[in-house]
């Protein structure tokens, strides 16, 4: 199910969040996602839900609970075994780093590290160019474009899945499984999309052994930088990574790195074709890339929702916080927030500073941040030099999924 947006920016305040529920959304909550962060922030920043969990919508509470571990956990075994049981599911999304916390992912991110040196992603920008050429070369001939297919999906998927060595012909599947994996994790899952899930798990991992095997059965084929023999040296280090880590740490990877990236590059080409005057800017001053990754960031954070458990009594903007409750970090809130961003409903690639928390913070700060960006000003760099005159068709359609805001489809005419 999609929802179009139109009417993205400002008011709200006014709007009644009295009964305002995460499991009981109302039907317009994704076209009207920023009035009701503005309502929320303004007259209940600390939103109790009906299941006791409670919504964060002040910047400066997001950045307390990203910051104080000894006081907010990402460790979600406890708050997965109601709702995936002992479910292939469970065993994914509780052995990840990202749900983790010290010293398990202390160990694991430092592992990962390997991987997002700058010299691994100086070696991995040559391809992200020559990639995104050669979907631009494609699209000389033609009078318009689905951007979704065309052009956001692909690039991140090419490039998380050289990182992990995975196959081209292999790489929907992959993106299948992801979707399905990373689906589960919405408030609401049904039955199907639960079964859907560990079926992805499962698949996943078998596909992800023989990748495995093959590479301890043939060490020369191993590259260096590329993660997957990074992550295979260190299981084969014995303490380091078990075997099942091993294939979490991987699937994870490739989830966390591909559908993010997607949706910011689809709504930074969304929010330019929205604000021609900003792409004149770009045209301008094309030192502008920087800060315009930024900004399309901040604007439509790609993940909307993180979630932190309070390990002991505690308050945030006044409001008292039992142990054991969870709260819902709603990032798109903070990153609309006006104490922290003048003017925040107004798109402006110059915007400086702009500390948004579309990566998070802390120790689970997104790991692929860098490459993300590299991604983005490339990508973005290019297409508004070589198409200037892009425009829209329709506004850009978004799925009903909340953790993720997903742009699901975006037609430009070249
Ligand atoms: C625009 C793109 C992206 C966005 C918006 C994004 C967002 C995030 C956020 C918000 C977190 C923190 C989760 C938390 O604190 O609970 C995170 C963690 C992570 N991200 Fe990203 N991400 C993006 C791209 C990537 C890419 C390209 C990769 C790798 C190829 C990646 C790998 C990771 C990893 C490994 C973590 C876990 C870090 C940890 O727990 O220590 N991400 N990401």
């Amino acid at each position: 199910m999609t929802t179009a947006i139109d009417g993205l920016a400002g008011g709200g305040v006014d709007l009644d969040i009295a009964d305002f529920d995460l499991l009981n959304l109302p039907d317009d909550f994704v076209a009207r996602a920023y009035e009701y962060f503005a309502a929320l922030r303004a007259n209940s920043p600390v939103h109790r839900n009906s299941d006791g969990s409670f919504l964060l919508t002040r910047y400066d509470d997001l950045v307390t609970a990203y910051r104080d571990t000894s006081v907010w956990s990402s460790d979600k075994k406890i708050d997965f075994r109601p709702k995936f049981g002992s479910s292939p599911l469970y065993e994914h999304h509780t052995t990840s780093l990202v749900f983790c916390d010290p010293p398990d992912h202390t160990r694991i991110r430092k592992l990962f590290q390997a991987a997002f040196t700058r010299k691994a992603l100086a070696a991995l920008t040559p391809r992200i160019h020559a990639l995104v050429d050669s979907y631009l070369d494609r699209l000389e001939d033609q009078r318009g474009m689905e951007v979704v297919a065309d052009f956001s999906f692909r690039l991140p998927m090419e490039v998380v899945c050289d990182m992990l060595g995975v196959p081209g012909d292999d790489r929907e599947l992959i993106r299948d499984w992801a979707l399905l994996i990373l689906g589960a994790l919405e408030p609401v899952l049904s039955e199907a999309q639960f079964k859907d899930g560990c079926r992805a798990v499962e698949n996943f991992k078998a596909y992800l052994r023989d990748q495995i095997k093959a590479l301890k059965d043939n060490p020369s084929a191993r590259r260096e930088g590329e993660i997957l023999s990074a992550l295979v040296a260190a299981e084969e280090d014995g303490e380091k990574l078990t075997e099942i880590e091993l294939l979490h740490q991987c699937i994870f990877m490739l989830n966390a790195g591909h559908e993010t990236s997607t949706n910011m590059l689809s709504h930074g080409v969304h929010e330019m074709l929205r604000h021609p005057a900003q792409i004149a800017l770009l045209r301008a001053e094309p030192g502008c890339i920087e800060t315009m990754a930024e900004e399309v960031l901040r604007f439509q954070a790609p993940i909307q929702i993180n979630n932190r458990r309070a390990l002991r009594d505690t308050e945030l903007s006044g409001r008292h916080i039992p142990a054991g409750s969870i709260v819902h970090l709603m990032i798109g809130a903070a990153n609309h927030d006006p104490e922290q961003f003048p003017a925040p409903e107004t798109f402006d690639i110059a915007r400086r500073p702009n500390r948004h928390l579309s990566f998070g913070l802390g120790i689970h700060i997104c790991a692929g941040n860098t490459l993300a960006r590299i991604e983005a000003e490339i990508a973005f760099g290019k297409l508004f030099t070589r198409f200037p005159s892009l425009r829209l068709e329709a506004p850009a359609k978004l799925s009903k999924r909340i953790r993720f805001r997903e742009v699901t489809e975006l037609k430009v005419a070249i």
